[in-house]
């Protein structure tokens, strides 16, 4: 990137605004983020309150190298590092004992921080000008699905933020792996792009995933990523036939992944990363057409298919206690 031109204007504007406290919704190779000051107590509460998030969900600090991260954690483990070395910049959040610096409003009281060097080269340019960590959770409402576009954040939080910044179609389109080394035995909290057994052969161990335990992550709520419409997934082979008994009269259905019968079409590409990169924008897509019932077809089998199973099992669980207002477009 040079030193002049419209990106470096972006870059500088972004800094300064968060520098002041503002909102920046910043690209990143998983999802967009909603960034503020994670040092500046009110700008994190205009994170929670932009997102309808509850204060007890904590946020993922996000910084412009893994030598960083010692502000912010009381202690790195040598497994920290190791993954860092690996994995960083990328889709890998570590959760670590925090440093009594860090506001417990960025980490909902609890004594552990989560911490990321995201890989976009705009953001991490920003995160660098910047020079401290940004808080940044997915840039949706709360329970809501991210947002893998600039547009798609325009249309969810609009107002709310102080600059969007375009950094083009995200390349993952799934939120990063989270992994807890705050424990003594590492274990996976949020599938992702990056696998438990990617994690294990870096740690030479296995490294158990375990989002069905206790909430720690909200990413662990039942219902999360969650289009306004109902939404089932079929086998591949199924697809065409259930797609045909779901049309009952005056049920609109999009037929996502499919290319034929079906309220809306979306294709989705055949392969897991493929298919990871344009689901979100695909449920967005349904919900903008104003259908009732998405038929998707399941993930293709591959190194982020438990990712994959993982979210779309939790979109299309039962959500009484979310908000099913309709999506702003
Ligand atoms: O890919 C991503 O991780 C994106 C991009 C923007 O970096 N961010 C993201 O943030 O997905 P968010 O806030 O939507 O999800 C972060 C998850 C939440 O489920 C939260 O509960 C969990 O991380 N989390 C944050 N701090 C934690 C902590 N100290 N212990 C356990 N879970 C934590
Ligand atoms: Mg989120």
């Amino acid at each position: 990137m040079g030193a002049e031109g419209p990106e470096s204007a972006v870059v500088s504007a972004a800094a300064r605004i968060l520098a002041a406290g503002g909102l920046v919704a910043l690209p990143t190779e998983t999802v967009y983020g909603l960034a503020g000051d994670a040092s500046n107590p009110d700008a994190v509460r205009r994170i929670f309150a932009a997102k309808g998030r509850p204060a007890d969900h904590p946020l993922i600090v996000h910084v412009a190298e893994a030598s960083a991260i010692r502000a912010w954690a009381a202690a790195v483990p040598d497994a920290a590092w190791r993954l860092a070395a690996a994995f960083w910049p990328g889709p890998l959040t570590m959760i670590l004992p925090r440093s009594a610096a860090v506001s417990p409003l960025v980490t909902g009281g609890r004594d552990t921080v989560a911490l990321r060097v995201p890989a976009h080269p705009l953001t991490r340019a920003i995160l660098a000008a910047f020079g401290g960590g940004v808080a940044a959770p997915s840039a949706n409402r709360f329970g809501r699905i991210s947002p893998t576009t600039a547009e798609h954040v325009r249309a969810e939080l609009g107002a709310a933020v102080d600059l969007v910044v375009d950094g083009g179609a995200c390349e993952v389109g799934i939120e990063s792996t989270i992994v807890d080394l705050s424990v003594d035995e590492p274990a996976v909290l949020r599938l992702g792009a990056i696998s438990a057994e990617a994690l294990g052969a870096v740690l030479g161990r296995p490294v158990p995933v375990v989002t069905g335990g206790p909430v720690k992550a909200s990413g662990q709520l039942p219902s999360h990523y969650a289009p306004r419409a109902a939404l089932e997934v079929v086998p591949a082979a199924a697809f065409g036939p259930r797609v045909a008994a779901l049309r009952a009269e005056g049920v609109r259905v999009a037929a996502v992944g499919h290319e034929g019968e079906g309220g809306v079409d979306v294709a989705v590409p055949t392969g897991d990363a493929g298919y990871a990169r344009a689901l979100y924008a695909a449920l967005r897509a349904a919900d903008r057409a104003g259908v009732e019932v998405i038929v998707m077809v399941e993930p293709p089998e591959g190194p982020l298919a438990a990712a994959l199973r993982d979210r779309l099992g939790r979109a299309a669980a039962p959500r009484h206690e979310l908000d099913r207002g309709p999506l702003p477009v």
